[in-house]
């Protein structure tokens, strides 16, 4: 009897613990809590690292574009509903662009006059279409204010006045965007300009200027890739063990002996890739997030955190016929590729790609701070968690700022997560990480940059389009959690 009363008092301290304990770090959230009944955490889930046999690397097509006037460009995407098999004879459900998963690339030029038609084929769900990358207003840049209900649809209009780049576009309804990414909503978005037009690179779409875009995901038994996350993942995002190229696990990529041009994106909810070729290949990185480097970046590694884009050369020229060459993720493969036959055009490695005319330190009329914080359900930034109704920061148009990001990890029980920040409507240089100088494949424009734990990134940029836009961090179920804010550009 002693004994039971013994432990029913001890079960009664540990259920008083917890409320309290609960009480508390709600009490310690400000701002408001989201809606976390959508990212309960499941049990276990199977996060197997699936084998299936090489299969061809699809290319995305070039989407048409409908206008026959050269100023201009008009396109028309459908978000739907799909079935694909990811895995032999096993169906996956699936979201995508015009085609069950992903979407078409958009191609467009600098100077023209653009209009996308967005149609919400989707059930019952609502989503936007967000630019990523891409200098806009806020009215067109598809942020969570932009919501296209379900059988509707939305026009997007924009003028391109930024140079030659490979953007994207994801869906950014709000709390849903973790899900709607993963289940396959995303896509490419090209400029080309006079500069991308002289450079005497690699141009042949899907012959030596190959896209690839980069994901991981998650299969159970039956082939289903649900978008169900447990307490790991909303701790540090969704992360998968089977990696995809353009939707598809391991495909291979037949290759002339000369050079190609890949633009890579890492178009995962959440980890951060360390890419290297096997045989450790050199490389050279020709463009960031927002376009061309002034020079190539000679590397044999190259750490691609979710949202960044990187353009790289690889040339295959010192390869035999047959030879077989890995894009890696440390110890993870993505694809191959497989030299086949003499390049029909040979390319050096330009010693200049463009000019960018630095920012100075000097012109900036403000410096914005932005620290990351807390953990899980608690992610935010500068203490709040995203609320539509609050505009946290206001940014006078045309004005040039310095916004210093930082990662509170002080919290973190295991040594602190790294954050992706990102900022909408506009391109960043980044001016240095702890005081030091970035790395020289960052010395161009970026929209997206890595910060570790502890670290400050000072980055500057001009605002030059109006309206509201969101920043926050790129790690879907962070995002979803509430670590973003909105900033008013007028
Ligand atoms: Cu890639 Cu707020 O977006
Ligand atoms: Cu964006
Ligand atoms: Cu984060």
């Amino acid at each position: 009897m002693k004994k039971n009363i013994g432990i029913w008092i001890a079960s009664l301290i540990i259920v008083i613990g917890i409320i309290l304990i609960l009480f508390i770090e709600t009490r310690n959230t400000p701002g408001q809590l989201p809606d976390v009944s959508i990212t309960q955490p499941t049990d276990e889930v199977e996060n197997e690292s699936i084998v299936i046999e090489p299969s061809p690397l699809p290319i995305p097509p070039l989407l048409e574009d409908k206008s026959d006037d050269p100023d201009k460009a008009e396109f028309e995407l459908h978000a739907e509903h799909g079935v694909k098999e990811f895995l032999p004879g096993k169906e996956t459900e699936t979201m995508g662009y015009n085609g069950d998963y992903l979407g078409p690339v958009i191609q467009v030029r600098k100077g023209q006059d653009v209009a996308v038609k967005v149609n919400n084929d989707l059930k019952s769900e609502v989503t936007t279409m967000h630019w990523h990358g891409l200098e806009v207003d806020g009215e067109n840049d598809g942020g969570p204010h932009s919501g296209i209900q379900a059988g509707e649809s939305w026009t997007s209009e924009f003028t391109i006045d930024q140079p030659a780049s490979t953007l994207w576009f994801h869906p950014h309804p709000e709390q849903q965007t973790g899900k709607q990414v993963y289940k396959g909503l995303a896509g490419l978005f090209f400029i080309e300009d006079e500069q991308s037009d002289k450079l005497d690179i690699p141009k042949s779409y899907g012959e030596n200027d190959v896209p690839l875009v980069l994901q991981d995901k998650r299969f159970d038994k039956d082939g289903n890739a649900n978008y169900e996350l447990a307490m790991p993942d909303v701790m540090n995002g969704l992360q998968g063990n089977s990696m995809l190229v353009n939707g598809v696990i391991n495909p291979y990529l037949e290759v002339p002996q000369g050079m190609m041009r890949l633009r890579l994106l890492n178009g995962s909810n959440a980890s951060v890739y360390t890419l290297n070729f096997s045989e450790h290949e050199t490389f050279y990185q020709i463009a960031s997030d927002g376009g061309f480097l002034e020079a190539p970046v000679e590397m044999n590694e190259l750490v691609l955190g979710p949202a960044e884009r990187a353009e790289i050369l690889v040339d295959f020229s010192d390869f035999k016929k047959g030879d077989t060459v890995q894009l890696v993720n440390g110890d993870k493969k993505f694809m191959d590729f497989v030299v086949k036959n003499e390049a029909k055009e040979t390319f050096t490695v330009p010693t200049e790609l463009t000019t960018i005319e630095k920012i100075a330190p000097e012109t900036a009329s403000t410096t914005r701070e932005f620290v990351f914080q807390g953990m899980g359900p608690h992610v935010n930034i500068n203490g709040k968690q995203m609320d539509m109704d609050r505009i946290d920061e206001e940014v006078s148009l045309d004005n040039t700022e310095i916004w210093e990001v930082s990662n509170d990890s002080s919290m973190g029980m295991m040594g602190g997560t790294v954050h992706p920040f990102h900022a909408h409507g506009t391109q960043f240089q980044i001016l240095d990480r702890d005081g030091k100088a970035s790395p020289s494949n960052e010395a161009g424009w970026k929209d997206t940059f890595l910060v570790d734990p502890g670290e400050t990134v000072r980055v500057i940029a001009t605002f030059e389009d109006p309206g509201v836009f969101m920043y926050h961090c790129h790690i879907l179920e962070h995002e979803d959690a509430g670590m973003m804010g909105q900033f008013l550009v007028k």
